[in-house]
């Protein structure tokens, strides 16, 4: 049995390997990086560190993050994601290289349920050949899953489940 101090190691490291791998995938495009879960502003940060100077637009249902962490008020969206992503894909559909979605919590049936219900938005706002990392697999025709990078965990630490995924018209 591995303890809450493993598997969040694990998930950090997964999580920087995953945003690395499709930071490399994606450098030579052009659109925005949509961070879906901005919760505390870690992967954010990280992704304000690997896409310098890019816009980054991030989502969630309230601030909660230190104020270091938060984004400029232009480029935070609060409110329920079954909203706000439906509304981004119908202001700027196709843009976003990379989507960092980070929604999951401890309810395994909830996070399902609105892994179905922004898929399609999720999809709608990817560029083509953007990527998809996500914490919760996304179905979706148009998303074709992809391999994720070789992490290296520490001895002892067990992998954790990532997802990354391209669009069909990659
Ligand atoms: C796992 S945390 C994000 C962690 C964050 N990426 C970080 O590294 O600090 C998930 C976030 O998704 C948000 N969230 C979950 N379901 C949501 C929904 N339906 N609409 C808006 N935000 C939601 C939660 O408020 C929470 O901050």
């Amino acid at each position: 049995m591995t303890s809450r101090l493993e598997r969040m190691i694990a998930r950090l490291i997964t999580q920087r390997a995953c945003i690395g791998a499709a930071a490399r995938r994606v450098e030579h495009l052009e659109g925005p990086v949509l961070e879906i879960g901005l919760g505390k502003g870690r992967t954010y940060t990280h992704l304000r560190q690997v896409f310098a100077g890019r816009e980054i637009i991030a989502f969630d249902a309230d601030l909660h993050a230190p104020p270091g962490a938060a984004p400029p008020q232009d480029c935070l969206l609060l409110g329920d994601f079954r909203e706000t992503l439906p509304a981004m894909a119908r202001r700027r559909p196709g843009q976003a290289v990379l989507v960092h979605a980070d929604f999951g919590s401890e309810d395994c049936d909830a996070d399902k349920a609105l892994a179905q219900e922004i898929a399609a938005p999720i999809t709608e706002l990817v560029a083509p050949q953007g990527i998809v990392v996500s914490d919760r697999p996304l179905s979706h025709p148009a998303l074709g899953q992809i391999a994720l990078p070789a992490i290296e965990l520490p001895e002892g630490i067990a992998p954790w489940r990532y997802f990354m995924y391209e669009t069909a018209q990659s």
